[in-house]
């Protein structure tokens, strides 16, 4: 049960679910400031007298009440730059004769039963939502915050409105701002790069500032946009953990400062590096919203609440829960080289074993033998298909199978029609070569016509065929920040205008489809992020299909994503990266992990690979629920030891699948037992592959033992079914 309370009296608002409190008062300055977020609590708490430790000269203040106040000890929801805060500042309006202050003042608040939505950008769907306004003589900012019903976590966003006569500058829109309890803290990312994604890195929070960013236009993989802070001993399943994502695809920093008092805020939005919007008299700029987890059951209970928070409330709906497709794509069987008998082959070898969609991956469109040319030019290449896409399409259903196609819409290779046509439509610097990347340039999506054309293009060949599935890539970061539609003085708002302009293009398309499922792609995991999953229902988890490095990249991405939003393939052993040979079995439970496909030659499959396929597509089938609705366990880390292990387990507590990996067989390493979780320690379980019926609490807490085979990533899987009815 979600309530949003206000106390005229004490000018506190409280905003609460069955689990957790968000509180925070109008201070004598005028401006929010922060009380509370964390377990649920009653509604004592009131703004006190301001704290002036840890200021060795104090810059003292006077509020309008005659109070002195020392404005770098107030924890405020938003911090302002001058005036004697020092944090990190929520936002930074500049005038154009240089002055950057902004009295802000609380004027009054709004609650909506129906969470508005942030205009242009992706945010959650649902939520009780209050705004509270600040105004200043011309500037008026609303700081949104929603809470949800089923988890512990809240949206928040800002608005900064125009209201005077003179245009001004903003030059940083952070999305929220949090102080957090004093205390010892670690800091928690995700790092990495294409087909090393989502590497997880736990440090400790030292005085100063750490950063998680992207300046590169796109989230990409070596940041992710996410971070947690977590007590020093908060383990997996135990201890205070604070999580931060943005519901945003584009350059962005999350912030962790330590303040020489030892008081810690967390802070993040739109990345103010080469950023800059010229705000008009009239006009409005909206914050991505930033989605804060307040966790009291360690990593996995924040895990969890972001799972919650994204498949039920971000997710397209019609998907969100509903079982997926499971696809044959031929890209790492034939890349570029594919023919239309080799691509024949693998439709007749997924045909019949369970495999529901064929997805044609690059190489279909224009000239596009390699990746120099054809991007750009989204028109059948009937010589390469060997006859016309329909004939295709027609071959797939004639198999029982549906069909996907693999598009890249934001990007134009120098070599294309689109290009020679329009070579001002990439992002380029005047008077300089714009610079490629995987032999392609990117589109500039700032400008309304480019976003139209490629709209018009893409769903001409959508509408055309009979495609029930799109697989959406993206290959490149942005290079350049300036488009020649803009003038001089708003070539800063480049970056973010071309992510508004892309989420503009998401809409025109998957709005005009809404039956097909889309899935991101960005050269695996490279745009992993929340705003994609408001469009795409599931996105491509990485390149590198290699079991050793999947545990890591399925188990890191599980950190704030969830695993239904995860694309896992079954691919060819020796792997065609890193060559290791793996079980064909263990490469299906752990590719089973999320919404689940082969990628490989079908027409190379042994006689007993391909009987296999349909008993782990049943498997598959019977687990789905699980990984859509149910509630996620991580057992064993990868990044800790040779052993991946996680658990999903019905909401309702009736049934739970484990499933272990053992990367690597050292002849006569010792196994330790795992311990599952979620399920309830009264009911009893049936062990489906050994038999045994145990209390849920023995499982839990006496622990099982896997057996794994004597050799390299050997995968069990492991059923608990309710045995008490
Ligand atoms: C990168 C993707 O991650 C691959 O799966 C594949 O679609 C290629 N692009 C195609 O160019």
């Amino acid at each position: 049960m979600v309530a949003i309370i206000f106390s005229e009296s004490s000018r506190t608002f409280w905003l609460e679910n069955g689990t957790v409190t968000y509180a925070f008062g109008i201070g004598e300055s005028g401006m929010p400031e922060h009380l509370y977020f964390g377990k649920k609590i009653g509604h004592e708490l009131v703004c006190g007298d301001y704290p002036s430790g840890g200021e060795a000269q104090p810059i003292k203040r006077e509020s309008e009440n005659g109070m002195v106040f020392t404005p770098n000890s107030v924890p405020y929801e938003l911090h302002l730059p001058l005036g004697g805060d020092y944090s990190e500042p929520g936002l930074i309006v500049r005038r154009d004769n240089g002055s950057r202050r902004l009295d802000l003042r609380y004027t009054g608040y709004r609650i909506f039963e129906t969470k508005p939505p942030v205009p242009g950008l992706p945010s959650l769907r649902d939520g009780q939502t209050l705004q509270i306004d600040l105004e200043a003589a011309d500037i008026r900012v609303t700081l949104s915050y929603s809470i949800l019903d089923d988890c512990n976590a809240l949206a928040r966003n800002m608005r900064i409105e125009n209201r005077g006569t003179e245009a001004v500058s903003i030059d940083r829109a952070y999305s929220f701002s949090l102080p957090v309890p004093d205390g010892k803290y670690d800091t928690v990312c995700l790092h990495g790069m294409a087909a090393q994604e989502a590497q997880i890195q736990r440090l400790p929070l030292g005085y100063g500032i750490f950063t998680v960013d992207s300046k590169r236009g796109y989230s990409g993989a070596v940041m992710n946009p996410f971070l947690a802070i977590c007590d020093q001993n908060a383990g997996e399943e135990t201890g205070t953990v604070y999580g931060f994502g943005l519901i945003y695809s584009g350059s962005f920093a999350i912030k962790a400062q330590k303040k020489a008092a030892g008081t810690v805020s967390i802070s993040g939005g739109i990345n103010d590096f080469d950023f800059s919007w010229r705000l008009e008299p009239g006009a409005c700029f909206d914050t991505p919203e930033a989605v804060l987890v307040f966790s009291e059951a360690g990593l996995g209970g924040m895990s969890r609440s972001f799972h919650t928070a994204y498949r039920s409330h971000l997710i397209p709906r019609r998907f969100a829960h509903a079982p997926r497709p499971i696809v044959i794509n031929n890209w790492e069987a034939t890349r570029f080289a594919f023919t239309a008998e080799k691509i024949r082959g693998i439709i007749d070898g997924a045909a019949g074993t369970g495999i529901d969609t064929f997805v044609l991956d690059d190489g279909w469109f224009g000239i596009r033998n390699d990746i120099t040319s054809g991007l750009g030019d989204w028109e059948v290449n009937e010589a390469k298909l060997g006859g016309s896409l329909d004939d295709l399409i027609a071959y797939v259903h004639s198999k029982g199978m549906r069909f996907g196609l693999w598009f890249e819409p934001e990007m134009v290779n120098r070599n294309s029609r689109l290009y020679h046509m329009h070579p001002d439509w990439a992002l380029q610097t005047p008077d300089e070569e714009p610079v490629e990347a995987r032999g392609q340039l990117v589109l500039d999506l700032s400008r309304p016509e480019v976003v139209d054309h490629i709209a018009d293009a893409i769903n001409h060949v959508i509408r055309g065929h009979a495609i029930d599935y799109v697989k959406w890539d993206c290959n490149r970061a942005l290079s350049e920040g300036y488009s020649l539609a803009l003038p001089p003085e708003r070539q800063k708002e480049t970056f973010h205008r071309h992510v508004l302009g892309l989420y503009a293009l998401f809409h025109k398309i998957v709005d005009a489809n809404p039956d097909i499922l889309f899935e991101g792609c960005a050269s695996g995991g490279s745009r992993f992020d929340a705003g994609i999953l408001y469009f795409f229902p599931q996105i491509w988890t990485s390149d590198n299909t290699d079991m050793v490095a999947r545990t890591r990249i399925q188990y890191g991405t599980s950190l704030c994503y969830p695993p239904s939003a995860m694309s896992c393939h079954v691919t060819a052993s020796p792997n065609r990266r890193a060559s290791h040979i793996t079980p064909f079995e263990s490469r299906a439970a752990l590719a089973h992990q999320g919404p689940t496909g082969y990628e490989l030659d079908t027409a190379k499959l042994s006689v007993q690979e391909k009987a296999a396929i349909p008993l782990q597509i049943d498997a598959y089938r019977e687990m789905e629920a699980l990984i859509q609705s149910g509630d996620l366990y991580r057992l064993a880390s990868p990044f800790e030891g040779n052993v991946f292990a996680q658990m999903f387990a019905a909401r309702d507590q009736s049934r739970g699948v484990l499933t272990a990996v053992r990367i690597l067989w050292n002849y006569n390493e010792p196994v330790s037992p795992l311990y599952p979780r979620g399920l309830n320690p009264e009911r009893r379980y049936l062990l489906r592959e050994t038999g045994q019926i145990r209390l849920g609490s023995t499982w839990m807490y006496a622990g099982v033992t896997p057996c794994f085979q004597n050799r390299d990533c050997d995968a069990v899987t492991l059923h608990f079914d309710n045995a008490d009815d």
